[in-house]
């Protein structure tokens, strides 16, 4: 049934109902009467970020929901503008040459096309593609990426450091821990993934997900979305809460990772996306995350002040291993590490 064009080839096919290998189990699928009309996770100006209040807004949206939007970043819109473009192009290619990318074709791990998330564990498939590019280096990326989008994918992940390493440090801040010497910064930022995702437009969209729940395995996930909507965040009541899109923002949300190594204070939330009747959605996602070969555990700063580690120290490596093992299945990764 799947040409090799992923979902979008079928999509473009024109169905008029959704093939069964995409229809979740009921208590998969989004029931609005869960959802929260008028709470939203707390948006905020990053223009003064070094101001007490606004790094106390930081932290304080870190704990309590695990998932805020900035505004005032200093990534440029036309940044945004190019990787959305590039994202679309990328999509647009014919499917033999997206599929050079495919598990069965890639030359490398580091890039890779696909559809789904874990298609060989998943009961029902996501209604979803992606492209998701690992960066190790510059030459690297002009040797594997497709050129089609690497230019505005590497600039976007450039352009986006200044506003991560802003983050971290009010993050880390927050917790006690002042100045980000270079191993916390390889712990912390390390190496970094970027996915592009595409969410074509789906029959019976009220049927299957886009993305089923989950939480991220980063450090921290940068999200460019575009003006579609469908991301849902679980807030402190298990209710599920949108996050609107807003030109120009980016949503942050807190990683395992990060919730591991703050001991638990900064809190790694489920989400999910919902599947769209009538548009096609794009997000592309920056994960910041730890070296693949980092021991990650609770920092030896909060632990030096008497406080009780809640997790032990895993191999990141085997942690990201065990999460790309698993359907998508809510929060479980983090068990790992208990
Ligand atoms: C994800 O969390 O996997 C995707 C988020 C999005 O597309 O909005
Ligand atoms: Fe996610």
């Amino acid at each position: 049934i799947n040409q090799g064009n992923g979902v979008k080839g079928l999509s473009e096919l024109g169905l008029k109902a959704l093939p069964k290998q995409y229809i979740q189990p009921l208590d998969e699928r989004m029931c609005m009467t869960n959802v929260v009309p008028l709470e939203s996770i707390p948006i905020i100006d990053m223009s003064n970020w070094e101001d007490p209040e606004v790094a106390k807004s930081i932290c304080d949206a870190a704990s309590k929901w695990g998932f805020f939007q900035i505004v005032n970043h200093d990534v440029p819109i036309e940044v945004l503008e190019n990787v959305k473009d590039a994202t679309y192009r990328f999509f647009s290619l014919p499917a033999d040459v997206k599929n050079k990318y495919s598990k069965e074709h890639s030359s490398s791990n580091n890039v890779r096309f696909g559809t789904s998330f874990t298609p060989q564990t998943e009961k029902a498939l996501e209604w979803k593609d992606y492209l998701s590019l690992f960066y190790v280096c510059e030459e690297e990326a002009s040797a594997l990426w497709p050129s089609i989008c690497r230019e505005q994918v590497l600039d976007y992940m450039k352009k986006s450091e200044v506003v991560i390493k802003q983050l971290l440090h009010v993050l880390m801040k927050g917790l006690n821990v002042n100045g980000i010497d270079e191993t916390k910064e390889s712990l912390l930022m390390g190496s970094m993934r970027t996915n592009l995702n595409y969410y074509p437009k789906c029959p019976n969209p009220e049927l299957t997900v886009g993305v089923g729940r989950h939480s991220d395995i980063s450090t921290l996930t940068i999200l460019l979305q575009d003006e579609i909507g469908g991301l849902y965040v679980k807030n402190e009541r298990d209710n599920w809460i949108h996050v609107p899109p807003i030109k120009g923002s980016l949503v942050i949300n807190v990683g395992d990772a990060l919730q591991i190594l703050s001991n638990g204070r900064y809190r790694s939330v489920e989400h999910r996306v919902v599947a769209n009747g009538s548009k096609n959605r794009i997000s592309v996602p920056i994960f910041v995350n730890p070296r693949p070969g980092d021991m990650i555990g609770p920092l030896p700063e909060l632990i030096a002040n008497g406080e009780k580690p809640i997790y032990k120290q895993v191999l990141y490596s085997d942690y990201v291993k065990h999460f790309f093992r698993k359907a998508h299945d809510g929060k479980k990764t983090v068990e790992f590490a208990e």
